[in-house]
């Protein structure tokens, strides 16, 4: 197997994301059976896996991603038996959520068997897994005869990728191999809740919103200001919390409304903003929304629309390539709009709050 950055290019399996080559699955499978690591497309982002028990597979995950090992790992599962596997005390509402949810982007955290190696939970008591809902993801899986731990596919700190080109980018040279299925389908991580409180906490808005999963369970989901992407977490509450996130190389400066978005006054700012930092010899680029986008064109800025304002899905899927756009433009400052935090909105602001250097009330 390969050692991080040995220079030896991931060899790369270009799928069918619906019915993929069943030889490319066992060649990737047999590289995981062998304490390889690999990385497979999901519906959310392309994850780095390795077979959750084989802890010098898991460790080369953290060393390929140059991950802290505190920053525990979410464990994927091809059929709900293997949650069995993995958690104790598992609660009635685990099966309900799975029956509407799985396989699909929410991850739930239980307390972890004695079988979950503690290099996967980051010396944590707690297990995070979910069922994805991709059929290269579930195939490899079945085809690894084990759950798969996995984190997004990038150097840690950077944005998640969407594509097997940005998994190139990013781990091209310290990872075993890549099976391409294209473009994923939401762009953006799974929601995480913790279900070992009462009542559930959110740890990381994702692609699944709150208000779904609390239909389901009846209750509110708790959530904490640093799901807001506001503020940081204590390591024991939610680890991947405390350090920056899903960043561009560019400073990014969010631009927020104090109460409900006063547009005019946001895009007004961002004008403002961007005349300053152009007057400084600054690159800069402008990631604006479809209804505000004709108001920037006659700045010298790269100016990226991530959609309509009404279209949160739009916007959540195309925010990390945009951001690596901007990252291959040189940009030196991106001025970000904000969107309203409901539904994927929540999980827009918390990464572009995660991804800024800082932000702007007006
Ligand atoms: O959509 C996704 O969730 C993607 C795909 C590949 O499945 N994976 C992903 O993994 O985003 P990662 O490692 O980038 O993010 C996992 C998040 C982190 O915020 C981590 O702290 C949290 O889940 N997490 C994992 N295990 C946990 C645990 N035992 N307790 C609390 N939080 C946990
Ligand atoms: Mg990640």
């Amino acid at each position: 197997m390969k050692k991080e950055g040995s220079g030896v290019p991931a060899k790369i399996w270009k799928v069918d994301p619906s019915d993929p080559d069943p030889r490319a699955i066992e060649e990737a499978a047999s590289i995981l059976k062998s304490g390889g690591v690999v990385a497979f497309p999901t519906e959310t982002v392309y994850g780095l896996g390795a077979i959750y028990n084989l802890v010098e597979a898991v460790k080369k995950v953290f060393q390929a991603k140059k991950r802290p090992m505190d920053n525990p790992l979410i464990l994927h599962v091809s059929s709900f038996s293997q949650v069995s596997e993995l958690a104790v005390d598992i609660p009635l509402e685990v099966h309900e959520l799975a029956k509407r949810f799985w396989p699909g982007p929410l991850t739930i955290v239980l307390p972890k068997s004695a079988r979950v190696p503690r290099e996967v939970t980051g010396g944590l008591g707690k297990v995070a897994i979910r069922m994805p809902a991709h059929n290269v993801a579930l195939k490899l899986i079945e085809a690894a005869g084990a759950p798969i731990a996995a984190p997004s596919a990038n150097l840690s700190g950077r944005p998640s990728p969407t594509t097997a080109q940005h998994v190139i980018e990013d781990l091209g040279d310290a990872i075993d191999g890549i099976l391409d299925a294209g473009e994923t389908l939401y762009g953006v991580e799974s929601t995480v809740i913790d279900l070992t409180s009462r009542p559930p906490v959110l740890l990381r808005p994702g692609s699944m919103p709150v208000e779904e999963i609390e239909k389901v369970l009846g209750v509110k989901i708790f959530i904490p200001s640093f799901a807001r992407g506001l503020g940081e977490a204590e390591k024991a509450v939610a680890p991947g919390t405390k350090y920056r996130h899903y960043s561009p190389r560019a400073t990014l400066i969010l631009v927020e409304s104090r109460d409900t978005i006063n547009i005019e006054k946001v895009v007004a700012n961002i004008r403002e903003l961007a005349t300053y930092h152009l007057g400084l010899g600054k690159k800069v680029g402008i990631l604006c929304t479809d209804e505000t986008r004709d108001r920037y064109l006659d700045i010298p800025a790269e100016v990226i629309s991530l959609g309509s304002r009404r279209d949160f899905f739009q916007i959540a899927k195309r925010l990390y390539p945009s951001l690596r756009t901007f990252d291959s433009k040189n940009v030196d400052v991106i001025l970000a709009e904000p969107v309203e935090e409901r539904g994927l909105g929540l999980t827009i602001m918390n990464r572009l709050r995660k991804a800024s250097s800082q932000r702007i009330l007006v």
